[in-house]
């Protein structure tokens, strides 16, 4: 399995505090059978992690994997926080983010958690038009996706992807989280599945989150949720 969405790189956001803990989660993740991980940074006027950090810091992880002889493979990203449409231009123009995987291809963005950006239609045209593919991060954790049943539909629609973190299907968000993203699922609104893991406690569980959309979309929908996975970072 491929997780797409997870804070392993250690240092540099609310993450892995140290690369002990990077490799940690790395072993969890592998005995959850993820094999690939796109490390996502957040990239927000907190934790402003650029891509060169991202790479460098993904470098020093993947040395110390494989001198620990740990199977999984390591693709760059950042989890992009629609600050504002001119935060998500101006950073795009000066190449300050890393797409998913290094076709870059697809950009993992967040709502802020204070309310939606009523420009969201128009960066994820701007992206679409670019040849990008926009995965947006945990819907199902946002209070205005649940209470709007069109919006995000909408964004579907126009062709942003949705990412519905593992731990919001098993309940560890409560059960509103829960209820929306499993129904979600049901909707065929749901492209992808990731992790969101940020330490070993909020830990890479992809297992827990695949048998909850097998279980609810079947096997032939999990197999193509999978392919489409890796075609993230396949290109
Ligand atoms: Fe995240």
């Amino acid at each position: 399995m491929i997780d797409i969405h997870c804070h392993i790189l250690h240092g540099v956001d609310d993450g892995a505090r140290d690369l002990e803990e990077s490799v940690a989660m790395a072993r969890i993740a592998y005995e959850d059978g993820i094999r690939d991980i796109i490390a996502t940074p957040h990239f927000h006027p907190v934790f402003l992690t650029t891509a060169d950090v991202v790479h460098r810091k993904l470098e020093e992880l993947e040395r110390e994997l494989e001198r620990q002889r740990i199977d999984v493979r390591l693709h760059p990203g950042n989890e992009v926080q629609i600050v504002s449409a001119e935060f998500v231009a101006a950073h795009t123009r000066s190449r300050s983010f890393a797409y998913l995987g290094r076709p870059g291809t697809h950009l993992l963005i967040e709502q802020r958690w204070s309310g939606y950006d009523p420009a969201t239609p128009e960066i994820v045209e701007r992206l679409l038009d670019a040849g990008v593919t926009p995965v947006l991060a945990h819907p199902e954790r946002h209070a205005f996706f649940r209470d709007d049943a069109e919006l995000l539909p909408k964004l579907v629609e126009l062709g942003v992807w949705t990412q519905v973190s593992a731990d919001s299907l098993v309940g560890n968000f409560g059960a509103e989280p829960q209820r929306y993203g499993r129904m979600l699922i049901q909707a065929g609104l749901v492209h992808t599945i990731a992790t969101d893991a940020h330490n070993v406690n909020r830990k890479p569980n992809l297992g827990a989150g695949m048998a909850v959309f097998e279980e609810l979309a079947g096997a032939e929908a999990r197999s193509e949720l999978e392919a489409r996975m890796r075609s993230i970072v396949a290109g």
